[in-house]
């Protein structure tokens, strides 16, 4: 059987093995049915070759790197900053702005069981939603143009039926149905660290999204690029989840783009320090790049400035902002995959699931900000971490709900 031949020629002995099994025991054929099923899908030469490509080593060559030109927002220029309120808000009152939210992370580090948009924090004794939260900025903006904001939402396979229910069940939050369209993104197999794909305990191959550089390609595939287009759209924010303090309609970054003439504009907060998660904006090899805090060499975060600041520290928040056309641009482009290592449970070759205490397997994914480098120019917005970034990342201590709500609270104190 073709399947069978393929698991020979990658190595999968513990599939073959799980498969041996599950075909001596009579009471076993659905499992053995529903694997077979979903091991059919797999092209498997395509995820070999783009797993072992992605093992490779990312070198960053540092005489190729350069700062990235930022205006810094609290600094403008009174006149240049009405100009560019102006240009943001001629757009929004005409409609021509959508947003994008990508909510088809596994969100591990949470630690919440369900997608982490319905992750909900206590509020001054009241339980507020994240999607709720993102939902309540797009509001802001809409009662001062008359319009309504398209949303579209990308979901993972995973987290695509729970995420729409959710929706469903709260009533959109009353946001106008019509224009909230779900999308989804596509996922990959998962590989352990002996190049194993992994089964999970219902029988089936074992996949995680593939990271956010999906959206480009889910966003054309799934017609919503050809719904923008329909609805006279212009310019696109694609934001991620799990910032609270993210600002999904900012006329300055708005009219700053509109203004430069760019076709991707970006609002960033300074790295705090040198480790920090972020990934960080820079010019590499004469073109836009963003560098992901996992791929960083240790000394070029550390690296300073002759003030003795930090060299590199626009880090990039998840607040970018698109013309149409990049986005069109950008879906028939293929970005390289990138490999995390993460915690998953699988079934091993007698079909006990087997829950790790350490990561144990690989997740390929391609990230959004690969796209940057096929421009010759994007324009920064340098913002204010206490105004724009709240991320919900961990369970607990740094990036938390609770450090998000303490700034989110002391945000809107005050505005
Ligand atoms: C991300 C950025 C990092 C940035 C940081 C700021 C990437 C690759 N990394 O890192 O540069 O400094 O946020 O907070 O962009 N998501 C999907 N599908 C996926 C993976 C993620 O929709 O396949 C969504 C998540 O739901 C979330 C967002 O993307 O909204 C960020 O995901 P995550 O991978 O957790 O980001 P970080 O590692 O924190």
């Amino acid at each position: 059987m073709e399947t069978l031949e393929k698991l020979k020629k990658y190595n999968q002995t513990r599939t073959l093995k799980l498969i041996e099994n599950l075909s001596k025991d009579k009471a076993k054929s659905a499992a053995l049915t529903e694997l077979l099923k979903s091991l059919e899908t797999v092209d498997f030469d395509e995820l070999f070759k783009i797993y072992n490509e992605s093992k490779q080593e990312v070198i960053i060559d540092e005489t190729k790197i350069k700062q990235l030109p930022y205006l810094v927002k609290k600094e403008l220029n009174p006149c240049l900053a009405k100009l560019f309120y102006d240009l943001g808000t001629e757009v929004l009152n005409s409609g021509q702005y959508a947003v994008v939210t990508m909510a088809g992370g596994q969100g591990t580090r949470l630690g919440h069981d369900g997608p982490k948009g319905t992750y909900s924090l206590d509020i001054d004794g009241s339980r507020k939603f994240i999607f709720e939260i993102l939902k309540e900025n797009l509001e802001e903006t809409n009662q001062k143009t008359g319009k309504i904001i398209p949303w579209y939402i990308m979901t993972s396979p995973e987290n695509d039926a729970p995420t729409k229910n959710f929706f469903k069940n709260h009533d959109y939050f009353n946001y106008s149905k019509e224009d909230i369209t779900f999308f989804k993104q596509n996922h990959m197999p998962l590989i352990d660290v002996y190049d194993q794909l992994l089964i999970d305990k219902n029988y089936h191959l074992k996949e995680a999204s593939d990271g956010t550089g999906s959206v480009y390609r889910s966003l054309k595939n799934d017609g919503c690029l050809e719904d923008m287009k329909k609805r006279g759209i212009k310019w696109v924010f694609i934001g991620g989840v799990d910032n609270i303090l993210l600002k999904q309609a900012d006329r300055i970054l708005l009219g700053m783009a509109i203004f430069k003439n760019v076709e991707i504009a970006s609002k960033t907060i300074v790295k705090s320090y040198p480790e920090e998660k972020v990934g960080l904006f820079c010019q590499y090899d004469n073109h836009p790049r963003v560098i992901e805090y996992s791929e960083m060499p240790i000394e070029i975060s550390y690296e300073e400035d002759e003030n003795h600041e930090l060299k590199y520290k626009e880090a990039h928040i998840m607040c970018n902002l698109y013309t149409i056309d990049a986005l069109e641009y950008l879906a028939e482009k293929t970005l390289p995959y990138h490999i995390a290592f993460k915690k998953n449970s699988y079934l091993d070759e007698f079909g006990t699931e087997i829950v790790p205490k350490e990561p144990n397997s690989y997740k390929l994914e391609s990230f959004l900000f690969d796209g940057f480098p096929y421009f010759d120019n994007i324009a920064l917005l340098r913002g204010d971490r206490e105004e724009d970034f709240a991320p919900i990342k961990n369970k607990e201590g740094k990036d938390s709900s609770e450090t998000a709500k303490v700034l989110y609270k002391r945000y809107h104190a005050t505005h």
